[in-house]
C-alpha cells in the first residue's frame, strides 16, 4: 500500500454505537503498551498521528484511521492494563468484543506481541479467540530493536510454541525505531484485504 492520505475519522468510546463502515477494516490487537499505535504511525508514515505513550493505557477508544479512502486501520485499546478498575477494563473488553464480533467490514486482525516476552495468558486467550473466529490474522512481534539479531529466531519460536502454531505461520518482526518489517506488514495487510472471506 502506498499511503497517500490518512484521516482519523471515527473515535468510538465505550458508550458509542460502533460505526458501520463500508470500507474494509484491519484491526490491531494486543496488550497495552505493546506498540499498536506506534505501528499505525509507521504504516501511515506519520511520526505521531496516532497518540502513543510510554505509560500503558494510552488508547482508550476504537480509532478508525481511513487510509487512501480504501480501508481503515483500527487502533484498539490494549488489554491487560492493570491501572484501571476491573469495572472499566471489563467495559473496554466488552467494547472490543462487540466490535470484533459485530463488524461486517473486518477483514483481518493483526495480533501484536512484544518480541522480548513469552505471550501472556491474555495474549494466548486473544489469539485463541482469533483462531476460533476464523477471521484472517497476522502476527506481529514488536520492539525488534530491543533484542540482539542473533536471538530473533529463538524469540519467534517461543511465540510460536505459546500460540501453538508452526513455521508455516509467519511472524512479522517489527521495530518502530528502524521501521524494519514495515513493508512486509503492509504486504500482509494488502493480502488480507483481497482475501475473500
Ligand atoms: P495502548 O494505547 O496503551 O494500548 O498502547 P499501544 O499498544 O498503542 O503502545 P504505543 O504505540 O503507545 O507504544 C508504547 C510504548 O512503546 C511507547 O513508549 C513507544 O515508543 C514504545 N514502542 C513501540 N514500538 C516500539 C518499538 O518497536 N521499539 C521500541 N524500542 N519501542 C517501541
Ligand atoms: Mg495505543
Amino acid at each position: 500500500m502506498i499511503v497517500k492520505n490518512v484521516n482519523l475519522e471515527v473515535v468510538c468510546g465505550i458508550t458509542s454505537k460502533i460505526k458501520d463502515s463500508t470500507l474494509p477494516e484491519i484491526a490491531l490487537a494486543g496488550r497495552s503498551n505493546v506498540g499498536k499505535s506506534s505501528l499505525i504511525n509507521a504504516l501511515i508514515k506519520r511520526k505521531s498521528y496516532a497518540k502513543t505513550s510510554s505509560t500503558p493505557g494510552k488508547t482508550q477508544t476504537l480509532n478508525f484511521y481511513n487510509v487512501n479512502d480504501m480501508m481503515y486501520l483500527v487502533d484498539l485499546p490494549g488489554y491487560g492494563y492493570t491501572r484501571v478498575s476491573r469495572e472499566e477494563s471489563d467495559k473496554w473488553a466488552k467494547m472490543i468484543n462487540r466490535y470484533l464480533t459485530g463488524s461486517k467490514a473486518l477483514r483481518g486482525i493483526a495480533q501484536l506481541v512484544d518480541i522480548r516476552h513469552e505471550p501472556s495468558t491474555l495474549d494466548k486467550q486473544m489469539f485463541e479467540w482469533i483462531k476460533s473466529s476464523n477471521i484472517p490474522y497476522i502476527i506481529v512481534a514488536t520492539k525488534l530493536d530491543k533484542i540482539p539479531k542473533t536471538k530473533v529466531d529463538t524469540h519467534k519460536n517461543i511465540i510460536r510454541s505459546a500460540f501453538k502454531i508452526d513455521e508455516s505461520t509467519p511472524i512479522y518482526a517489527f521495530s518502530m525505531r528502524s521501521k524494519a518489517g514495515r513493508e512486509e506488514i503492509w504486504s500482509a495487510i494488502d493480502a488480507l484485504l483481497v482475501h475473500k472471506s
